[in-house]
């Protein structure tokens, strides 16, 4: 425990410790964490012209939520094979593990590893699985996969990614979610695929709240059941649903860089993750799409920590909480909470 008094302003020396805390990150997109130069490698190496998605210093290139999603599909379809998916899990955890991440969760999309088709999927999964033990080995970080549906690809294409991920569910592929454009459908929608998941013993979340209102958090809890949300931040404009969500445990995977660089919130100072918390709201910190919003897990902690004049002691309960809520069976828990002790 810190004795320090929590209205004294940080000192560099607090900000050097936050900065180099052993971290857990729940909410990570494997395509969105693609490094822009890996991308544009692959896209030179396979003759395919996806310029327009950059910038002219190289960095990735969109104006709001429905063109960072189409960037986001262009830049993926240079991913074309398990080998690809090998090399780009190698460069993520490099990238994490520098930002000291010690356990990450990916979403990771049947839609983009094999078309939906199970087999296909397979051989994408077991690409991934090596090169994420080989990452394990090397810089002891942890990795483990959340079989992801896309809502505006629909509830039909979504059965298929539910059904790659109810056949390869186990102690590596952990959960199932969702993520994409929420004005698309209903969360309900989605209820066949989340109940096939569910039997299949994963645990489930979905991303809500970050582009409609707290009735969407709602009912990803009532009619998907999920434990987690992904942002779920607009659940703030609804007291009653704050403390649903803080009754039940339900846990928001809280990406505040993301949401300032997407325009949810004008800046990190108008960003509601410290109220949510004080509301009694379990939250956790991750970065979502790192390099197209110019973030890492070290940079969200320091941005936090400067706005919110939060220290050390509070990312190590964030930390814990994350840890909890991770989706992975207990032997990998444990492994990961002797790491974090070791601050
Ligand atoms: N896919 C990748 N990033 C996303 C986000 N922030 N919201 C919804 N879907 C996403
Ligand atoms: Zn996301």
């Amino acid at each position: 425990m810190s004795d320090r008094d929590p209205d004294a302003p940080l000192t560099e020396e607090d900000l050097y410790e936050v900065a180099n805390l052993p971290k857990v990150e729940l909410h990570l997109h494997h395509e969105g964490a693609a490094p822009p130069q890996f991308i544009r490698g692959l896209a030179r190496e396979k003759n395919v012209d996806i310029s327009k998605v950059f910038r002219k210093d190289g960095s990735y290139d969109f104006q709001g939520f429905l063109h960072f999603l189409s960037v986001y599909e262009a830049a993926t379809s240079v991913l074309k094979t398990p080998d690809d998916y090998a090399c780009l899990t190698t460069a993520i955890l490099e990238e994490s593990a520098k930002n000291g991440v010690v356990y990450t969760e990916s979403f990771i999309s049947p839609d983009f590893c094999g078309g939906g088709d199970v087999e296909a999927w397979r051989d994408y999964l077991h690409a991934i699985r090596e090169a994420a033990d080989a990452a394990e080995r090397d810089m002891g970080i942890t990795l483990r996969g959340v079989v992801t549906c896309v809502r505006h690809f629909g509830p039909e294409q979504a059965k298929a990614s539910a059904l790659c991920a109810a056949e390869t569910a186990g102690d590596w592929i952990v959960g199932f979610g969702m993520g994409g454009d929420e004005n698309k459908g209903k969360q309900s929608d989605f209820a066949y695929s989340y109940d096939m998941a569910r039997e299949a013993g994963l645990k489930l979340t979905t991303h809500a709240g970050e582009w409609r209102g707290p009735s969407e958090v709602r009912e990803a809890v009532e009619a998907l059941g999920v434990i987690r949300i992904g942002h779920g931040v607009r659940a703030i404009e609804d007291p009653a649903l704050c403390e649903m969500l803080a009754e039940r445990d339900v846990v928001l995977e809280v990406c505040p860089g993301s949401n300032v660089v997407l325009g949810v919130y004008k800046s990190l100072r108008d960003h509601p993750i410290a109220k949510l918390k004080d509301r009694g709201v379990k939250v956790t910190v991750s970065t979502d799409d790192p390099p197209f919003f110019h973030t890492t897990m070290r940079d969200e902690y320091v941005n936090l920590a400067k706005t919110l004049n939060w220290d050390a002691s509070v990312f190590r309960d964030l930390n814990q909480t994350a840890l909890d809520a991770a989706f992975c069976d207990g032997a990998t828990r444990d492994a990961v909470a002797k790491r974090l002790e070791i601050s």
